[in-house]
């Protein structure tokens, strides 16, 4: 058996995030969209692995949010909707992002993201003062302690803060005179010329505009909706009514979500066509600061459920509000590029309902047997990008080990549940009727678990590439196997081999695989 004992650390953040996006394409996880036209800026397809990967994340958030909770239930709405749905919602009037121009290299910015990137190398700063009270301490090391009480990394966090909040009252009160302000006081310069000359700050809406009809004349504008909330809002009242709801219940749905983001950059984390899995869950009036800290903390146990890491989550709670929310956490996952926001959760009050009933004249209220009256609910969201989540699995995962033989291994390790393929089944060689006996042992397992089968190379070099593509288990049928009727199994992450009756196959990659087993532990 092989043993691996160290990981070989990739030099740095970029290196890593450069590695994980060409291992995407090498194994057939991402590509760029119409790559031979030079592609399309920040949109991407999803090849043969990235389609199965994506497939088991929206299952295991679907499972979690939906088939788990008998008072929420699913929809499917249409990425076209009635144009007075986002006058209403109030994306027409602010959902806008604030750009800045730099005036020497034409380059646009998000005057946001600019700030928020400088805050991140301060950041880095307080990671490299903990790493280094780290090694001098050993294992007598307290975190937690250091980094309330170190008066550097305290200074750090407390110039980040002053920061963020100047940012976020600025952004709040529309003054983008203080937002440039700040950006000259930070002396932040354009990333990539250095140049400190920039325009004012100007709002930019993010929605793309589209038509429906086939006449200019009679052509109605319409948009691409830019989150999949408003589709689950519009139909509150139809699926109450049909699905006799009592309220509190949720609605989820996954699905496209559209936008014309300034910076488009960081691969899949920030797209311009991407999709979005949502749960709106309507609750009465008064409940929302329980209901608030309930699925902050279930969809923090979601994440942590897969393994990725304890370590690398937090919560940051926001001080500018959305023109909807009263109040509101990102869940945030540590990226190859520092913490990023990965899942909204907003305190949504009855702004939405409220602005559709005053906009399309409809009742949207809900009669509450128990009191005798009606009210329009207040609403509680989750609402997590599936590519960024996609992201966050993958980039995780994707590891270099050095072995024993001074060797290393480039292993993909996802979470089993979530893995595209389960198991690979690979005859030691192309003859002797071992090929036979594996497709059999395919054909038999394939009923429930996506197999691959893979005859080509030495056995070595194809647990190098199934490790590569993530798939957690190989089973290897060999010459003994025609006599005794058995096969090696072996695990990616530990590299350990076993013999096991093939019979005995389909319990072994259901326990490493099963849904069930994976949710208990949220
Ligand atoms: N309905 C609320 C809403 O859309 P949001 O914070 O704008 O809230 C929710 O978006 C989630 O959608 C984000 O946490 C992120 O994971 C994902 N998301 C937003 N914009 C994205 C983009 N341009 N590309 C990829 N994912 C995006």
């Amino acid at each position: 058996m092989e043993r691996f004992y160290t990981f070989v650390l990739m030099a740095n953040q970029d290196d890593k995030f450069k590695k994980v996006i060409s291992h995407a394409k090498e194994y057939g996880y991402v590509f760029q969209s119409s790559e031979i036209y030079d592609g399309l800026s920040a949109v991407y397809d999803y090849a043969q692995n990235g389609v199965e990967l994506k497939k088991n994340i929206r299952d295991y958030w679907w499972r979690a949010m939906v088939q788990m909770h008998d008072n929420i239930v699913g929809l499917d709405a249409s990425i076209l909707m009635h144009p007075t749905t986002w006058k209403a919602s109030g994306h027409v009037d602010a959902f806008n992002d604030p750009l800045i121009d730099n005036k020497d290299s034409k380059k646009r910015y998000r005057a946001d993201v600019l700030i928020e990137d400088y805050c991140a190398k301060i950041e880095n700063k307080i990671d490299k003062e903990v790493a280094k009270a780290e090694k001098r301490f050993g294992e007598t090391f307290d975190k937690a302690e250091f980094v309330s009480t170190n008066p550097r990394v305290l200074g750090y966090q407390e110039k980040i803060d002053t920061i963020l909040k100047r940012m976020g009252e600025s952004l709040g009160n529309e003054d983008l005179a203080d937002v440039k302000a700040l950006i000259e006081e930070l002396e932040i310069a354009d990333p990539l010329t250095g140049s400190k000359n920039w325009t004012e700050v100007k709002q930019f809406n993010l929605m793309f505009g589209t038509k429906l009809g086939a006449s200019a004349e009679h052509a109605m504008d319409l948009y691409l909706r830019p989150e999949t909330a408003q589709g689950i809002f519009v139909n509150f009242l139809n699926v109450q009514k049909s699905g006799r709801m009592k309220i509190p219940f949720g609605i989820a749905q996954t699905g496209k979500a559209f936008r014309n983001e300034i910076v488009a950059r960081q691969f899949i984390f920030r797209m311009r066509e991407f999709e979005q899995m949502e749960m709106q869950f309507f609750i009465k009036p008064g409940t929302q600061k329980k209901w608030f800290e309930h699925w902050k903390e279930t969809r923090m146990k979601w994440h942590k459920s897969l393994g990725l890491g304890e370590e690398n989550y937090r919560f940051h709670d926001h001080e500018k509000l959305a023109h909807y929310a009263d109040a509101a956490t990102d869940i945030e996952f540590k990226f190859p590029f520092g913490f990023k926001e990965l899942e909204g959760i907003h305190s949504r009050t009855d702004f939405d309902l409220k602005q559709h009933e005053e906009f399309s004249g409809k009742k949207l209220q809900y009669f509450d047997h128990e009191e005798n009256a009606s009210y329009t609910p207040y609403v509680l969201e989750t609402s997590i990008g599936l590519d960024r989540m996609f992201l966050a699995v993958f980039s995780n995962a994707l590891q270099e080990e050095e072995l024993e033989n001074n060797t290393t291994r480039t292993v993909l390790k996802l979470p089993a549940v979530l893995a595209p393929f389960k198991a690979a089944v690979l005859p030691l060689v192309k003859k002797d009727g071992l090929p036979e006996v594996a497709q059999q042992i395919v054909d038999d397992l394939k009923w429930d678990f996506n197999i691959a089968y893979d005859e080509k190379d030495a056995v070595g070099r194809r647990y190098r590439r199934q490790d590569a593509n993530g798939t957690p288990l190989c089973i290897t049928v060999d010459h003994d196997t025609l006599n005794d009727n058995c096969v090696t199994v072996r695990y990616r992450d530990t590299m350990e081999q076993k013999r096991v009756k093939i019979e005995e196959l389909h319990d072994i990659i259901k326990q490493e695989v099963d849904v069930k087993t994976w949710l208990q532990k949220m």
